[in-house]
């Protein structure tokens, strides 16, 4: 469809008042202007608006030509996709983003430095948008999968922060996907609780598939300046083949899920499972599939192909999540039985789906994905090189602080083994050793909890780091301990980040003196 045209209504929406606001997308994005902030949905590539926000990325490049500084804040749920993220970026159109995002163009524009980004606790975003931490919310700019005969919203593919922007935004533009299928009805919880201390009651949920809230989302007709109807897939993202050293890192997972059940710290069907986002942490979930499981649950962020699979296996009874993150298969395998998943799948405000209170309540088992660990099990889930932004923090910080277990799993090795992922010192850091029980890689993994720290770094480097790196982490390791002024958490201050300034200025972390 040209995102310029008006469309015929699809019956998608019953609200006879709402149905006089359809427009083209062209004329939806002239409601926003510049300066303005537009609270946007979409949440790793579900859930997004399709056309508007590529209306107005052009009217943004022919507003530039005609001499206008065109700029707006973009506030999410999580990840979006090219035609939202990547075309405001590609039109120089966003001021500030905010609150994760993984668009290269944007990657690249943020690491250039002609981008702000603001990367928040996703369980925080809400809260920091009704203080007005980021300013006043001027637009919503809302996908939904229809709109009932009294004017409810039906939510689409992800529910993230939608319901915070329709409540604080003065202007409310909607798209209406017809791509959706109408089955989505009744898959969402959303809770109308929320509020800011010292108003908050505790949230009643002691299950993962409790229900606290209502199916759709309430916003006043009158609030609602304009309605496109589209008919765009989700971004539908394409995960890396499953390759050995994400089947030993799954194994040893699951080798330790059982001795913990065995031991008796865990029930028989484990506890409620969190999945972070990422190749990785997808095939972690595959390897939970082939296990000897039933009955499992999750309390997770994202809804992956792996949970799909364990979904449709039995393995897992029921997911709560805020979004789904398929491949195009796992996009059609839904869709196809979508009768199946309903009864077993909850989509709630990415609020309620990470927060802490929940989290802790349940006794999740989180597992999320990491750039680099240190010696001491400091994580850095964000930043190449101490610098540079990969994606950003989501809502890992959420689950590993309040997780019962909180795992991070990472190859030993990336790009080609001329890095090591497990390092003397993280470069940058997102998840203190305080929050980190278990780290894990293909070499094997490493339980942290209840050691001290000189013996977390021994069982880290003997455990988890490649061979190729471990003598040069276990001498790192030895000289720390001799010749550090204080040895609660040995470093050489001198040496502690050399393992990267060596490979930003040779492209490999290894030495040539420990080169076999
Ligand atoms: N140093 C530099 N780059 C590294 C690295 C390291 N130690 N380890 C990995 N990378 C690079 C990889 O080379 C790859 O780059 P490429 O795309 O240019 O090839 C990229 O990081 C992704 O690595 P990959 O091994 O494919 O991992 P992944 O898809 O599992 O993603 C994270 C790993 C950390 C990027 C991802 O999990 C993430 O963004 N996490 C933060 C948010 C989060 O945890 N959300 C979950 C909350 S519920």
């Amino acid at each position: 469809m040209s995102i310029g045209a008006a469309r015929q209504h699809s019956g998608r929406i019953q609200h006879r008042g709402l149905r006089a606001k359809v427009v083209s997308a062209a004329e939806a994005a002239a409601h926003i202007c510049p300066g303005d902030n537009v609270g946007m949905s979409g949440f790793t590539g579900a859930g997004h608006p399709k056309v508007v926000p590529q209306a107005l990325a052009a009217m943004i490049s022919e507003r530039r030509g005609r001499g206008d500084d065109f700029r707006i804040g973009v506030w999410t749920g999580a990840s979006t996709a090219p035609e939202l993220d990547g075309a405001l970026a590609q039109a120089d159109g966003i001021e500030l983003r905010l609150p994760y995002q993984s668009d290269p163009i944007s990657r690249a524009k943020i690491n250039a430095g002609t981008m702000d980004y603001l990367d928040v606790h996703l369980s925080h975003v809400a809260q920091m948008a009704w203080e007005g931490f980021f300013g006043k919310l001027d637009v919503a700019l809302v996908e939904v999968a229809g709109i009932t005969e009294g004017g409810d919203l039906i939510p689409s593919t992800s529910v993230g922060n939608n319901k915070t922007w329709i409540d604080l935004a003065d202007k409310v533009i909607l798209e209406v996907n017809t791509q959706q299928p109408l089955e989505l009805d009744g898959m969402h919880d959303i809770y109308y609780g929320t509020a800011l201390p010292p108003g908050r009651r505790p949230l009643m949920i002691v299950r993962p598939e409790d229900r606290i809230g209502v199916p759709h989302f309430t916003c006043p007709p009158e609030k609602v300046v304009a309605i496109v109807e589209t008919e765009v897939p989700d971004r539908h993202t394409v995960f890396k083949p499953i390759d050995e050293g994400s089947m030993a890192i799954a194994s040893h997972l699951i080798d330790f899920l059982e001795r913990e059940v065995t031991s008796g710290r865990m029930p028989a069907g484990l506890l409620p499972l969190q999945s972070g986002v990422g190749n990785i942490a997808n095939a972690v979930l595959a390897g939970l599939g082939q296990s000897s499981y039933r009955g499992l649950t999750a309390y997770t962020e994202v809804l992956q192909d792996g949970m799909l699979d364990l979904l449709e296996s039995g393995a897992l009874r029921f997911a709560s999540a805020t979004a789904f993150s398929l491949s195009p298969t796992g996009a059609a395998r839904f869709n196809n039985d979508i009768g199946y998943f309903r009864s077993r799948v909850l989509l709630r405000s990415q609020e309620i789906s990470n927060h802490p209170e929940v989290i802790r309540r349940l006794g999740v088992i989180a597992t999320n994905g990491m750039i680099e660990a240190d010696i001491y099990g400091n994580v850095n889930s964000t930043h190449v090189m101490g610098s540079a932004i990969q994606n950003g923090i989501g809502g890992s910080g959420d689950f590993a602080r309040n997780a019962y277990i909180s795992s991070f799993v990472t190859p030993s090795t990336a790009k080609n083994g001329a890095l090591s992922c497990i390092v003397p010192m993280v470069s940058h850091v997102d998840h203190t050793e305080h929050d980190v029980d278990v780290v894990i890689t293909e070499q094997g993994l490493a339980d942290l909890r209840g050691l001290a720290p000189r013996k977390r770094a021994q069982r880290i480097i003997n455990n988890c780091a490649h061979p190729h790196y471990r003598p040069m982490l276990q001498d790192y390791f030895d000289r720390s301990v001799s010749g550090a002024w204080g040895r609660q958490t040995p470093h050489l201050l001198s040496e502690a980040l050399s393992w990267h300034t060596r490979y930003l200025e040779t492209g490999s972390m290894r030495s040539s003196a420990w080169r076999v």
